[in-house]
């Protein structure tokens, strides 16, 4: 189960990226929000980051207009590890080496084709297991 938010600068990005999740027939909860009306995007960072923590959702798409905002917003929340991407290098590595599980986008930075590849690269990665990574991620968790 994929959870993914966004703020009003994520909207039409979002709104794509559920048609592309929808067409690959991957289960998601949309979170919002729901127009380009103005909202704040910490709100929607949290929603996704809860369902995720909760184990109703494996991983999460967190958008806004640069993608900046609400990943420090979701790297607040303990157990989250998120990655702001704008290339599918950045995607794949960090699953690899960082098992991020929220992958944060900036819907007015990164074009709707390269977003829907970022995307693929981050759901279809999975993390290398190495000693020395996940010796890493138990440091930033301690
Ligand atoms: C909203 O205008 C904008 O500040 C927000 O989407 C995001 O870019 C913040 O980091």
């Amino acid at each position: 189960m994929i959870a993914i938010g966004c703020d009003h600068g994520g909207f039409e990005l979002k709104q794509e990226l559920i048609t592309m999740l929808k067409d690959k027939q991957i289960e998601f909860i949309d979170f919002g929000c729901h127009s380009k009306e103005s909202v704040d995007y910490p709100v929607y960072a949290k929603r996704v980051c809860e369902s995720i923590l909760s184990n109703e959702s494996d991983k999460g798409i967190l958008i806004c207009g640069t993608g900046i905002g609400i990943s420090i917003a979701a790297n607040k929340i303990k157990g989250i590890r998120a990655a702001l991407c704008s290339d599918c290098y950045t995607a794949g590595v960090t699953r690899e080496h960082n098992d991020t599980n929220v992958l944060c986008l900036g819907g007015r930075v990164v074009g709707v084709e390269v977003a829907k590849k970022i995307v693929e690269t981050f759901l279809s990665t999975e993390f290398s297991n190495e000693e020395r990574h996940i010796k890493r991620i138990q440091q930033i968790e301690q």
